[in-house]
């Protein structure tokens, strides 16, 4: 397989991880951002710096960003896959979550996100090739009761990736939305998640939604590790998928997803059809 140049956010645990590692066995060269560099070095462990080059990043600072990927391209010549995986959960309806919450998971699972291509496109477009990987979920696709506000964010990236693919494809450059189901990470740990501070005694369904997700800590059936390698499959092909759901559980949830959708679609066909100017 060819050897490529890979830059990855948030990436000290989880998924992001589990891709260095895997990515370091193959032989790939890796640039990864985390917002703690001693952590991020120390769970990597002793690697040559010919191959990995671990960088503080603050995803929320354009300087910062521009900066990272500037010494990425500087000590390895060229970019070729870029993970926009830094993430995290926020639980809580709309009304109960503050503006403050509400934004600052914007910031890190949208906003972030948008910094990383705006700062890389120059060079993937000098290049003529570049791969675009973002970092989306299932709950961007099917939303879970009590997750709105990670639902819209996800759905912004899967959105965002959809069009960036459209308007990125004559200039060799592929885009590919990623949404995983429940994976074996911190996802769901306290480091990670975020649920709101203010809670509102009426959203009983929401409190139990919550419990019910917040359980199977541990016991996802997502591995880590088959993500990553899942990663590097589409990362080999000319044509990657521009939108890929991870995990069989994100399988299943899409697919009953597009049969309500359909459904829904037909039932209203009339109403939608009746909005056109009598000619
Ligand atoms: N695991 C799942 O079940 C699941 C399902 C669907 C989607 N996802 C998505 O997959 C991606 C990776 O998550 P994971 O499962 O690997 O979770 P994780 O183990 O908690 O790792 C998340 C990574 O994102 C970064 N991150 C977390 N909170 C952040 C914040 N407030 N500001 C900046 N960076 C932050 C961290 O980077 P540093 O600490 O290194 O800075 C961390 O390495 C995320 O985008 C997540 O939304 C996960």
């Amino acid at each position: 397989m060819e050897k490529k140049v890979w830059y990855i956010t948030g990436a000290s645990k989880g998924l992001g991880l589990a891709l260095i590692k895997k990515l370091l066995a193959e032989g790939h060269r890796v640039a990864a951002t985390s917002r703690t560099l001693p952590t991020l070095i120390q769970a990597v462990g002793t690697v040559s710096p010919d191959a990995f080059l671990p960088l503080e990043v603050d995803l929320a600072d354009e300087d910062s960003v521009a900066a990272s990927i500037q010494t990425t391209h500087a000590a390895f010549g060229r970019i070729d896959v870029v993970v926009n995986n830094a993430g995290y959960g926020i639980g809580g309806t709309v009304e109960e979550l503050s503006m403050e919450e509400i934004r600052q998971s914007f910031e890190v699972n949208v906003f972030g996100t948008i910094n990383t291509i705006q700062k890389v496109m120059p060079y993937l477009r000098a290049q003529g090739s570049g791969h675009i990987i973002n970092i989306a979920s299932i709950a961007g696709f099917a939303g879970g009761t009590g997750w709105s506000v990670y639902a819209a964010a996800k759905q912004a990236i899967i959105g965002l990736s959809e069009v960036l693919a459209q308007d990125t494809r004559s200039l060799g450059i592929r885009v590919t939305a990623v949404a995983p189901g429940a994976f074996r990470t911190q996802f769901l740990s306290k480091e990670s998640l975020i649920l709101s501070r203010h809670r509102i005694e009426a959203y009983k369904d929401v409190r139990n939604a919550h419990a019910r997700y917040l359980s199977i800590d541990g016991k996802q059936i997502g591995d880590p590790v088959k993500a990553a390698e899942a990663l590097l499959q589409i990362a080999s092909l000319s044509e990657p998928p521009t939108l890929l759901f991870l995990g069989s559980d994100a399988y299943h949830r899409a697919t009953e997803k597009m049969a309500q959708l359909n459904e829904q679609i037909e039932h209203w066909k009339p109403l939608s059809l009746s909005t056109q100017l009598a000619e």
